[in-house]
């Protein structure tokens, strides 16, 4: 028997899985043009209903393409939600032994590099933040993309103020920024050392300075890997912050794995993040907000640079 090579096998499989939607289409098409051909009657005026149907069809292949995709499948459901206050033990527990990474900090091998405080961020105090802790009260905060931790001390700050003594801030950041980021105008002094840029130490020490230590607690890993595990181990916040990539494919990813970390507490839940309307990564966050509104039926709130999805609670009364 005449063995099929893999290469053939694994290509035949991708036209059939590809096939569908195509064969369908043309299906579409053909029957579309046999009844525009067979029609009696033309009115210049209205669309014919026949050709309604077909642009409903085709509409109706697109949303579900969009909606059963792998792209849009973002794991498991989550595990049995943990008690608020449980949540920086569970994480100081998975990430760090249960030992607090501030014993002992800093490192001697950094200690003369580190600046006693050193906060730079992107729109990081903008007035979202204040109005949408006032407005949601939050016990747990997950911060995707955190940096020095300019955006996370100001929303300790913030729950500090506002009387939330208890509120803990889940920072999620691979501490690597980007290529070339030390370039930026702002770093030109940042110090390396082996080809590390140092950005979790200096913002360890920020939170220092912060006196935050006890409030922030962090996963130094990438976005994807962090989110699934929260997932898993039931971290859920009623705040969220999505601001590390921003291309599309960052954002939507972060996104999607953030919203399912979104337990709306009695005021409601958010899920934020900041570039709504900039250019740069060919509006990347734009439009994977926008995506994700369409699926999901939400809509897109603003707040100056930054966009925001407010999902009430659905237990609540009001
Ligand atoms: C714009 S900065 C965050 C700024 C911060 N929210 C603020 O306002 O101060 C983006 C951060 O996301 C982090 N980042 C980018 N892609 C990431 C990924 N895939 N996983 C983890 N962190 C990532 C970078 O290291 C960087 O620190």
């Amino acid at each position: 028997m005449k063995q099929e090579s893999p290469s053939l096998r694994h290509s035949s499989k991708r036209i059939s899985s590809f096939a569908k939607p195509v064969v369908y289409f043309l299906c579409i098409l053909f029957a579309y043009s046999l009844g525009y051909l067979s029609s009696s009657t033309r009115n210049n005026s209205k669309t014919p209903d026949h050709i309604n149907t077909v642009v409903a069809h085709v509409n109706t292949v697109i949303n579900s393409v969009i909606e059963s995709g792998d792209h849009n499948n973002f794991g498991a459901v989550c595990g049995e939600a943990v008690m608020s206050q449980h949540i920086r033990h569970k994480i100081m527990e998975r990430v760090f032994k249960g030992t607090s990474p501030w014993e002992n900090f800093p490192p001697s091998h950094v200690d003369n590099l580190l600046r006693k405080k050193w906060v730079k961020g992107w729109g990081s105090n903008g007035a979202v933040f204040e109005n949408l802790i006032r407005r949601i009260r939050p016990k747990t905060i997950i911060e995707v993309g955190t940096f020095l931790g300019a955006s996370a001390l100001h929303m300790f700050e913030l729950t500090r103020r506002l009387g939330l003594d208890d509120t803990q801030i889940v920072c999620i950041d691979d501490f690597r920024g980007w290529p070339g980021f030390s370039d930026h105008l702002h770093m030109k002094d940042m110090r390396m050392v082996n080809g590390d840029v140092m950005l979790m130490y200096q913002f360890m020490q920020n939170v220092v300075q912060a006196n935050a230590t006890k409030s922030v607690v962090y996963m130094p890993f990438s976005s994807g890997s962090a989110l699934e595990k929260l997932c898993e181990w039931g971290v859920f916040g009623e705040l969220i912050e999505v601001d590390a990539g921003h291309d599309f494919h960052s954002a939507w990813s972060d996104i999607n794995r953030s919203f399912k970390l979104l337990k709306p507490g009695s005021k409601g839940g958010v899920i934020f993040g900041h570039d709504y309307f900039t250019a740069a990564d060919n509006k990347g966050v734009r439009r994977a907000v926008n995506l994700f509104a369409r699926v999901h039926n939400l809509t897109v709130q603003v707040d100056g640079q930054h966009w925001f999805f407010y999902i009430p609670n659905r237990l609540s009364s009001h």
